[in-house]
């Protein structure tokens, strides 16, 4: 007898079918498929497939710190302490850290926002780079970034004033919040970033933006990403001062994505609640939520999953719901938590691990240092191609001519004519990058995005593969 489905497309939460999620999309997809075919024996003009589409340093061969990963392996086993040789200062850590958890075992629920003497530790953290207090009571850790982004989004659900809620999102952004609105049911509402200015905010395209989304939904939120994704600029004061200022006069909460803010190569980093403290009255009274990730940085421990939101100046009765509705989920992985710790507090000068952990720093930072100047340098060579500076991050977004023959052979694919030219490039070469219509763009300009801190001789292989892949692309499409 035939057993009918519970759950069907039609019955499924119907926002669950619209979410888009490019970064791991049809064109990964292809390359995974790729790889199983060269593992087969498959014939390619490549010997092999390269990552280029997520940002997940560890997956693209950077080292994670060990200091990072003696204080995991001594948390999660105590026992380690009698047979191994770890550090004094390892040691002591890991001592604070478990003298918090109950029973001393990261095994337990910590309290939902995150242990306590973590939470500490990152309004140190944020006091010293901010030069403003920061308080724990607004510190809620969770399962990345991510966690806490939606938790925060989920707090804006509600209609205002009969109006549906609107989120207005940087175009071109990172595609969880767009999915994450469609997971939400909620709308977005979207500004362009400046290309021809380094990708800056401008005052005239928010209000474009709010004034048009006004008609029919009420804007509660701006998300600003700061060091940019896809795009890898760093926001200067005076634009954050004039975004922050374009929040205050028409009552919109800020959310400054900030999870890059430890991946900057040459500009200052700073962060929204410093300068909406700097600007004094009425600013330094505003809400703010603002996201920070181990996955990146770096740390870069994606796969541990830690990040964390600092709230501030929420209504007590919502920062109450809040921390409930965070309660539910019981609380995020301790260990993700203990990264944290090591990111908020890395070992300082004339402790044991300092040595270490300084040369292992200097290497990651080189990486990317050189990852940036390579690629800026190449994609500003390339007939065709041209790139903005890259300030910080871990990604290039060069912006890509596609000759009128090859849009023609895209449309007939039933294709966006940069998601054909990755797919060419990835058949073609075995590089695999994340077109631009993935993250929104400008309608008539086409880009992709690559992560950039993959070993040298990778990084110059794959520029090389793009370059002559380009040039081909040309005399094929004319
Ligand atoms: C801008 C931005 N925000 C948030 C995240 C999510 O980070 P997490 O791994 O901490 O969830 C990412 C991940 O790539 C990101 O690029």
């Amino acid at each position: 007898m035939k057993l009918d489905k519970c759950l069907t497309s039609d019955s499924i939460n119907q926002n669950l079918l619209n979410i888009q999620y490019a970064v791991r999309g049809p064109i990964v997809q292809r390359a995974l498929q790729i790889e199983r075919e060269l593992e087969k024996g498959v014939k390619k003009p490549f010997d092999r497939v390269i990552r280029a589409n997520i940002g997940d340093s560890h997956a693209l061969g950077i080292k994670p710190i060990t200091f990072i990963r003696q204080v995991l392996a001594l948390a999660a086993c105590p026992q380690l302490a009698k047979t191994t040789d770890f550090p004094e200062d390892v040691r002591q850590r890991v001592r604070e850290i478990l003298e918090d958890c109950p029973l001393g075992s990261v095994g337990a629920y910590s309290p939902p926002a995150g242990l306590r003497v973590i939470r500490s530790r990152i309004a140190q953290y944020l006091q010293k780079r901010d030069g403003v207090p920061a308080s724990p009571d607004d510190i809620y850790l969770g399962s990345g970034a991510s966690d806490v982004i939606k938790a925060v989004l989920n707090m804006f659900v509600k209609e205002v004033d009969g109006k549906p809620p609107a989120v207005m999102l940087p175009i071109p952004q990172y595609p969880m919040f767009s999915s994450m609105l469609t997971e939400l049911g909620m709308r977005r509402t979207d500004y362009y970033l400046d290309e021809e200015h380094d990708w800056a905010l401008s005052v005239e395209e928010l209000e474009r933006c709010w004034r048009e989304a006004s008609v029919d939904t009420h804007v509660r939120v701006l998300v600003v990403i700061n060091p940019g994704n896809p795009t890898g600029q760093v926001l200067t004061r005076r634009n954050i001062e004039q975004i922050i200022k374009f929040a205050y006069d028409h009552n919109i909460f800020l959310m400054p994505d900030e999870v890059y803010q430890e991946n900057v190569v040459c500009k200052p980093f700073l962060s929204f609640k410093k300068v909406m403290h700097e600007m004094g009255a009425p600013y330094s009274s505003m809400e703010l939520a603002s996201f920070m990730s181990c996955s990146k940085g770096w740390a870069a421990e994606s796969g541990l999953r830690s990040g964390f939101v600092e709230l501030v100046r929420l209504e007590p009765k919502v920062a109450a719901a809040f921390s409930t509705a965070r309660g539910v989920m019981q609380c995020p992985s301790v260990l993700g938590q203990c990264i944290m710790d090591c990111v908020v507090k890395p070992p300082s000068p004339g402790e044991p691990s300092y040595e270490q952990f300084a040369k292992e720093l200097r290497d990651i930072h080189q990486v990317l240092a050189e990852g940036t100047e390579l690629a800026y340098n190449t994609f500003n060579s390339i007939p065709g191609y041209s790139c903005n500076p890259i300030d910080g991050s871990m990604y290039a977004y060069p912006r890509i001519e596609i000759p009128v023959r090859a849009q023609a052979a895209a449309a007939e694919l039933g294709m966006a004519p940069d998601e054909f030219y990755c797919l060419r490039l990835l058949e073609e070469t075995g590089v695999c990058v994340v077109a631009g219509t993935g993250f929104d763009q400008l309608p008539g300009t086409f880009h992709f995005r690559t992560t950039i801190v993959h070993p040298r001789e990778e990084l110059q292989h794959m520029m090389d593969s793009i370059r002559r892949f380009h040039m081909d692309f040309l005399k094929t499409y004319p």
